[in-house]
């Protein structure tokens, strides 16, 4: 099931790997704390590998736009109709600024995210400090808007999901026996020298990604199962995920990646999957 959106970092091509770590389907409730694209939710939920879903994110104009999509799609479609076509570069900054004047719920919401997600430059989601979208407008020859039967299954797929507004500490500790997690953080910077550990500007620092290990370890000895991507750098293996504390490498993907914002330089990287739980937890 491909996401409606493009998200960075999305795991739509690691979608089936993600779910082989796993290993089985979810009993319990399964939980999602990073949702960004959603792609790995909408692969396993396509494949009836889940039944009970809380999908969250810190993202809030994000969150709405799935609820939209689950309430009422048709609406969002109608949205979606009236949003420019041909002139659609000219009108780009018009939409932007609409959309930061919200409200932020509702179709026409959903139908501006999504518009903007198309049309903005690379499909990046980025805000400035007072919270205001500000990609540029994209380069390309017209906007793709994925086809109303994309909407509608999608749509399908995250009727009864729970959808909330959450920080992944407030989520993961409500995990326990039969519950399965997959967390999909900001990632480690693949630049991540020891100052990292010292000191990051990024809000998603090296404090953040030991927390997220430590709220997945106390998950896993509730008797959650929990998966976790990040770059695969030792520091991630060693320190934040290390073997002492109980946690496996389950993969160790590469994935193909703008890692600078020049086409010329895309280059493979690598990605690590780590699992820990249920309860056999060293250390
Ligand atoms: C790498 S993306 C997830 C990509 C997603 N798995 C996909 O396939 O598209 C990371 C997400 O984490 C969210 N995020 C950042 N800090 C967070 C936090 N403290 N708690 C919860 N979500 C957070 C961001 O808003 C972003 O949507």
């Amino acid at each position: 099931m491909r996401p409606i959106l493009k998200w960075a970092g999305g795991k739509a091509r690691l979608a089936s790997q993600i779910t082989e770590a796993f290993g089985e389907p979810c009993t319990g409730t399964y939980y999602e704390p990073f949702i960004g694209g959603a792609s790995v939710f909408l692969h396993r939920k396509a494949k009836g590998q889940i039944g009970d879903a809380v999908l969250s994110d810190v993202n809030e104009k994000l969150i709405e736009l799935y609820k939209a999509i689950r309430d009422d799609v048709d609406g969002v479609l109608t949205e979606l109709m009236r949003m420019p076509r041909e002139d659609w570069r000219e009108r780009y900054y018009e939409v932007r600024t609409a959309f930061n004047e919200g409200p932020w719920e509702g179709p026409r919401h959903a139908a501006r995210f999504i518009w903007l997600n198309r049309a903005g430059f690379n499909g990046l989601y980025r805000e400035n400090r007072k919270g205001e979208f500000n990609v540029p407008v994209g380069r390309y020859a017209k906007v793709g808007i994925p086809s109303p039967a994309q909407f509608r299954d999608i749509a399908q797929l995250l009727q009864g999901v729970d959808l909330r507004v959450a920080s992944f500490e407030q989520v993961i500790e409500e995990a326990s026996r039969g519950d399965q997690v997959y967390c999909d953080p900001p990632y480690v910077p693949l630049s991540a020298t020891a100052s990292f550990t010292a000191y990051c500007k990024s809000p998603f620092g090296f404090d953040a990604q030991v927390a997220l290990a430590d709220a997945s370890r106390t998950a896993a000895l509730r008797g959650a199962t929990v998966v976790l991507s990040n770059h695969d750098l030792p520091l991630v293996r060693e320190r934040i995920y290390p073997q002492a504390n109980g946690f496996t490498v389950v993969a160790r993907p590469a994935v193909t990646r703008a890692i600078s914002r020049k086409k010329e330089s895309r280059g493979r990287v690598f990605e690590v999957i780590a699992k820990i739980g249920p309860r056999a937890v060293a250390g």
